[in-house]
């Protein structure tokens, strides 16, 4: 608390002692660099929205439920600077967050996780920077969810650059369990009994997300399996 307080107020000093202009300069280097981030969340949330479009007319049935976009927000990039200990500048920022750009596609069967994920980073603008596969390998918590951080090019008028963008692909179910997991994780003043019953009642709840996601898939199978 003591270390976050001292790093507020060398952030203030930091504002305190720039000039007019020089604040000017670094707002508006700010913006456009998230400005480049927006322009690549809506280039792979398109991405997402073209593979979709393609599926369902082959296969009939959409993959994707929903697709949710969110930027991060300065407040919470300066925050995640301070707690990495990493500068609060243009450079810092891109070499170091992978999360400013964040795209959630809520799947309708765990296979479609993988098919979505295998489509957009086979293709040739994608760079894949790194995968964590929560799904084979949840959180201790239950928490399961594919996350994979992309780079893609975005083209303005006189360059192309690459911007990284963070992808969570996960089912409905996971994304259900998820968000009221995160919900529950705030509530303060809990008892460390309360606390641990908690935490093993929303393991249990994550394990019977992943036994109806593996029912529904299945059933799917079989229902597909009809037709060949
Ligand atoms: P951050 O520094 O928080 O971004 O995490 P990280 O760099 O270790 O990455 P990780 O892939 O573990 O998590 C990134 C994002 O996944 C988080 O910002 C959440 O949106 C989501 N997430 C990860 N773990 C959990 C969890 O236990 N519960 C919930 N509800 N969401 C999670
Ligand atoms: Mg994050």
């Amino acid at each position: 608390m003591v270390k976050n307080m001292d790093r507020k107020q060398q952030f203030i000093d930091f504002i305190s002692e720039r000039s007019d202009a020089e604040l000017k300069e670094m707002t508006d280097n700010m913006k456009i660099l998230m400005s480049y981030y927006r322009c690549a969340m809506f280039e792979i949330e398109t991405k997402f929205r073209v593979l979709n479009e393609q599926f369902s007319i082959e296969h009939e049935r959409n993959p994707i439920e929903s697709i949710k976009t969110r930027l991060k927000s300065l407040e919470s990039i300066r925050e995640k600077t301070v707690r990495k200990e990493i500068p609060f500048t243009v450079q810092s920022i891109e070499d170091n967050l992978s999360d400013i750009a964040g795209v959630r596609v809520i799947c309708s069967f765990i296979d479609d996780i993988y098919m979505l994920a295998d489509c957009l980073t086979s293709q040739d603008d994608v760079r894949l920077i790194c995968t964590k596969d929560y799904i084979k390998d949840p959180k201790p918590n239950g928490y399961r969810s594919l996350h994979l951080i992309v780079e893609i090019p975005i083209f303005l008028r006189n360059e192309k650059r690459f911007v990284k963008v963070e992808v969570q692909l996960r089912t409905i179910a996971m994304e259900t369990w998820a968000r009221l997991e995160h919900r529950m994780r705030y509530k303060k003043n809990l008892s460390n009994d309360l606390l641990k019953q908690t935490e093993n009642e929303l393991l249990e709840c994550a394990e019977l997300s992943n036994t109806l996601d593996l029912k529904m898939q299945d059933i799917r199978n079989k229902i597909e399996g009809e037709y060949i």
